[in-house]
């Protein structure tokens, strides 16, 4: 079959009318305060919601850059009572949570307060929920419980990537056991979240580009979908990659861009919040549970995990829906369909995201990071513990191993 730009959809559309938008209802309560310098609000939002906090972070980014000091500050001349709980690790540790669920016990604290990235505002939002809980804070990733109350919690975002500022998603690393879960209910998501994009112009240049995969990884685990007829949301899917891959290199460049930075913020918050890009389409999530399992026994940044497993996911899913993978080619990469079937059209966006990762700097083999072939069978169950992972294509077993060989 030759391609025309813009017709596979139409095709598509025209051929299986009938089904469309699946049905959906959407709210989001997480109340966004963006714009430059609007972490100097912490202390007077915060003192709105709460006098006895728990305020959480990771290791030395917020007191190099100066927002600890700025915070705490602000903190005391709200006359905030506040705890700290700092050394939250990146892919964030259950002792980490177990420690701040005992501070907010032991001193009687109502309200949580993450300053960082992805790992702090997940390991709060595991403190908030395992606060009320009698059990094991650990039953909300096992399936074995579900989350009924949580103290309220707020952010201040350091690091544009994950989309948790404003969702009500949590992952959490079981690390004794090599384990690494997400979780979620709507009782997580964030009172509010300050999005103040120059707090993100010290974020180091690789974490700057696994947050950027990240955040196109998101819009991927939505955009590609086998739900017909839904152009908006997949306008909304391609607007985003293509304002991120406009901005990666900008901020790279000079990270101190702000528009570059405040792009890349505003499109990771837009790329996961609760769905609202994809509502009424079937997610697929496959690689990130594929990633999950990687990151759960050898420690690598989310990103980097994502930006190997992605580009091998699409190879092997393609040809599930060729005709999105073509749309995906020419709308987001602006590779010519001239000449070229629907098939060779795909797979040139697949080897344009490719070169895309690899040109800003993320790695492509799992060999990059000393990772061999001894886990994959262990990697592989875990990823299917539950059944068959993924809705694009279906997923066995024998399907996560194959794409993890081909990340070798
Ligand atoms: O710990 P500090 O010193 O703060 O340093 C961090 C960390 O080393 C540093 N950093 C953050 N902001 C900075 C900064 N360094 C300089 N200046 C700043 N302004 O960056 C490093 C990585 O931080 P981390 O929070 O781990 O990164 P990210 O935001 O990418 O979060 C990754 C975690 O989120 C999970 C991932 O699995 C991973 O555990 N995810 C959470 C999701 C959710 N809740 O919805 C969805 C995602 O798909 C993802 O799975
Ligand atoms: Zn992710």
């Amino acid at each position: 079959m030759r391609c025309k730009i813009n017709t596979y959809s139409l095709t598509f559309r025209l051929t299986k009318g009938g089904i469309t938008i699946l049905p959906f209802t959407f709210h989001n309560p997480t109340r966004i305060i963006f714009g430059e310098g609007k972490a100097s609000e912490t202390g007077s939002i915060t003192a709105t919601y709460s006098k006895n906090v728990l305020l959480v972070y990771g290791g030395n980014s917020i007191k190099r850059s100066g927002l600890y000091e700025s915070v705490v500050n602000q903190l005391q001349q709200a006359n905030i009572r506040y705890v700290e709980l700092g050394g939250v690790e990146p892919n964030p540790r259950l002792t980490s949570v177990y420690e701040g669920i005992r501070l907010v016990r032991e001193h009687k604290l109502d309200f949580i307060l993450a300053v960082g990235g992805g790992s702090v505002i997940d390991a709060a939002k595991a403190i908030a929920a395992g606060v009320p809980y009698e059990g094991d804070v650990w039953d909300f990733f096992t399936n074995k419980a579900h989350i009924q109350a949580a103290v309220p919690l707020g952010a201040v975002l350091t690091l544009a990537a994950t989309g948790t500022e404003m969702n009500g998603s949590m992952v959490i690393s079981h690390w004794e056991q090599k384990l690494k879960r997400g979780s979620g209910s709507p009782l997580v998501y964030p009172r509010f979240s300050i999005l103040d994009p120059t707090l993100t112009y010290t974020v180091p240049a690789n974490q700057t580009v696994y947050g950027s995969v990240d955040i196109m990884s998101h819009v991927f685990e939505q955009y590609f979908s086998l739900t017909p007829d839904t152009p908006l949301q997949e306008r909304f899917c391609e607007s985003i990659l293509q304002t991120v891959i406009e901005n990666v290199e900008l901020a790279l460049d000079n990270p101190e861009h702000a528009a570059a930075r405040a792009n890349l913020m505003w499109c990771g918050t837009m790329a996961l919040n609760g769905g609202q890009i994809s509502l009424g389409m079937q997610n697929d999530w496959a690689s990130h549970g594929i990633e999950h399992e990687i990151s759960a026994i050898y420690d690598i940044p989310h990103g980097a995990g994502l930006s190997i497993v992605f580009p091998n996911w699409m190879k092997y899913v393609y040809k599930e829906r060729p005709d999105r993978f073509a749309q995906y080619a020419t709308r987001v990469w602006g590779i010519s369909p001239e000449g070229k079937t629907t098939d060779e059209l795909a797979l040139a966006g697949i080897e344009a995201t490719r070169q895309f990762f690899t040109r800003i700097g993320a790695e492509a083999t799992l060999s990059e990071f000393n990772i061999d072939d001894s886990q994959l069978e262990r990697m592989a169950e875990e990823a299917v513990r539950y059944g068959p992972i993924g809705s694009f294509k279906r997923l066995h077993k024998e399907d996560v191993l194959a794409i993890l060989q081909m990340c070798l």
